[in-house]
């Protein structure tokens, strides 16, 4: 009896843990999905549609050392603009971008998780929540 019922919870458990990992799946790919949209209305006259930028001009997000170093930094890219001198894969920038601020907390997770998940970029899943706390 008392065995059974281990068993049974067991079993429930799996699949919570099962169901629990699909979502996130779930919406980490939806996530990158929308990201493209907002990235495709929003950033890629600078950064190109191959995440490649101009050289000297707009800087990589395809496989950049940068991007891909410090999650709350480029949360605060985005949030804030950026400008003066940037070292990207090598190169240093002395460009402007404006701030994106006007977008959700979610539109920039979503635009993160995309360019942070295409071009050969592979990084954590970024949540909406995480914006929330650097905005100011
Ligand atoms: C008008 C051109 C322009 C647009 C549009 C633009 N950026 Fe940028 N971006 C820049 C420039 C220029 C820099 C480098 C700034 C510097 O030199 O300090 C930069 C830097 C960055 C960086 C950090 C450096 C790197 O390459 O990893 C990220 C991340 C980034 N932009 C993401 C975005 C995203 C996401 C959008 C759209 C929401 C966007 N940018 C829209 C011009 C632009």
């Amino acid at each position: 009896m008392k065995r059974t019922k281990h068993l049974r919870l067991g079993f429930f458990i799996g699949l919570i843990t099962i169901s629990f990992n699909a979502t996130s799946q779930t919406n980490a790919k939806e996530s990158k999905m929308r990201g493209q949209g907002i990235y495709d209305t929003n950033c890629v006259t600078c950064h190109m549609a191959n995440g490649e930028g101009i050289t000297g001009a707009f800087p990589p997000l395809a496989k950049s050392d940068y991007l891909m170093a410090d999650t709350e930094r480029s949360i605060k890219t985005i949030l804030e603009g950026a400008n003066g001198a940037m070292k990207v894969n090598g190169t240093t920038y002395y460009g402007a971008m404006v701030a994106y601020n006007t977008l959700t907390d979610q539109d920039i997770a979503d635009v993160l998780n995309y360019i942070r998940n295409s071009w050969g970029n592979e990084g954590d899943v970024i949540e909406a929540k995480a914006v929330a706390k650097l905005r100011q």
